[in-house]
């Protein structure tokens, strides 16, 4: 077999066979086909993209390239949710303890932020002391005792991702459907787990821009996942605005305390809840997703799912008093207002902006080995939807870095567009895709 003829066969449209994957999986992670070769199948790939078998067969040989979980001593029902990614996305920090607290077993594998994304990894560290690099038997017992686990992803598990995705970063072959299918969903099914929730963001701060996008996605996700007779459902969510208020790590730690409190923004503890509600359901642990919704309700009211953060920060060798006293969490120096230079209703938010503007303040990473400052951050004081007067407060920036001050604001007030009337709601729960076909959800 010639990697150069297989190249040329995806650059001409045509399809590469089980066997033929394996072989370049194999040898680009035993360092036998190098880089430039690599890079040229990729941009065929972009191009030319990949049927359903394919895109299975390049999961599978990436999943084969390292470890995979055994996780088969636990009895609870594995189940793990995914986000595609997004701006004040901190909803792994409210779902694990709440799923786990309903009786899934929630083994959360989870990544660093990039770019205008933030990431759940870093979110935990702002509290101090908190570990993520639990060996596989510390993650056993902890799940055996607890039922819940966020750890950063292990060296062995899906070695083929780690290199893929660091030349895709660097060949502009990132945004590709059937090569973000296979990098998440390898990672994933890596992790021993029966079933998976995939929140597939949509929208001007996510990857995928329009519904129409996120739904091939979606599909090829989905269809993995049956193809590996595991039960993968995929909720499509709206990324047209930050969820909830709060950017940046600190702040997102507490607004997720706020939520695990039963007070917290009315998006995030919704979605929350949804998302709990499924993997309740393909943890078969419920039928239908009305019971679900309550249950997971009831977890919040009566304090059960903060309870279970608390023990999850306590296993992990996080400082547990942040949970009752937020304000033991990073500060930051100054907090400023970010005031309105127009008036009428948001009609807009331009999400990556924000993400943006929460990077230059130190609270993302542009490149992989960038540093994160846990305290800075955005705190957005309107939505979309909320009628603003000129000189009204948009958002506040919290910073330790005075020259940032002047960039920020510019870049926020720019990020808010208005109109003259309300505009109309929009659903943030935008369509489900299951192994049985696809709904949109209309308002
Ligand atoms: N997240 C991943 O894990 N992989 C991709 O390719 C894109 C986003």
């Amino acid at each position: 077999m010639r990697v150069y003829d297989l190249i040329k066969r995806k650059r001409d449209g045509g399809t590469l066979t089980g066997e033929e994957i394996r072989f370049i999986i194999d040898g680009y992670v035993k360092g036998k086909i190098p880089d430039y070769q690599v890079s040229a199948l990729l941009m065929a790939i972009y191009f030319r993209g990949m049927n359903s078998r394919e895109n299975w067969d390049l999961t599978q040989a990436m999943i084969q390239s390292g470890r995979v979980l055994d996780l088969s001593s636990l009895s609870a029902p594995k189940i793990d949710k995914h986000s595609t990614g997004g701006v004040g996305d901190k909803v792994s920090l409210v779902l694990a303890p709440l799923a786990a607290s309903a009786g899934i077993c929630v083994p959360m594998m989870a990544g660093r932020g990039l770019g205008h994304t933030g990431g759940t990894l870093d979110k935990l560290a702002a509290i101090r002391g908190l570990r993520v690099d639990l060996s596989e038997a510390e993650l056993r017992d902890q799940l055996k005792q607890i039922g819940v686990a966020i750890v950063g992803q292990t060296r062995d598990l899906a070695p083929a991702d780690r290199r893929l995705y660091t030349l895709r970063d660097v060949t502009a072959t990132v945004d590709c459907i059937p090569l973000i299918a296979s990098s998440i969903m390898s990672k994933k099914l890596a992790e021993g787990i029966d079933g998976l929730v995939l929140d597939v963001k949509v929208g001007s701060g996510a990857f995928m821009k329009t519904l129409a996008q996120g739904l091939k996605l979606a599909r090829e996700m989905v269809e993995i996942g049956r193809r590996a007779g595991h039960k993968v459902v995929a909720l499509l969510t709206d990324m047209d605005q930050p969820l909830g208020r709060a950017v940046g790590n600190a702040l997102e730690v507490r607004e997720a305390l706020e939520t695990l409190r039963g007070g917290g923004p009315e998006d995030i503890r919704k979605l929350c809840v949804e998302l709990g509600a499924w993997m309740m359901k393909l943890g078969r642990l419920v039928r239908d997703l009305r019971p679900a919704r309550i249950r997971l309700q009831s977890l919040i009211d009566d304090q059960t799912a903060l309870v279970k953060f608390k023990e999850m920060v306590v296993h992990q060798g996080g400082d547990p008093a942040v949970i009752d006293n937020p304000e033991l969490l990073p500060v930051a120096r100054y907090q400023v207002p970010v005031v309105s230079r127009q008036e009428g209703y948001v009609s807009c938010i331009q999400t990556e902006v924000i993400g943006n503007a929460a990077m230059v303040l130190g609270a993302g990473r542009e490149r992989i080995e960038s540093s994160i400052d846990p305290s800075v951050g955005i705190m957005l004081q309107k939505k979309r939807g909320d009628r603003v007067k000129r000189g009204e407060v948009l958002a506040e920036i919290h910073f330790n870095d005075q020259t940032q001050k002047q960039q920020v604001t510019k870049m926020i007030q720019g990020a808010y567009l208005f109109s003259d009337r309300r505009p109309p709601p929009h659903p943030l729960i935008q369509a489900i895709v299951t192994q049985k076909g696809v709904r949109v959800i209309r308002n």
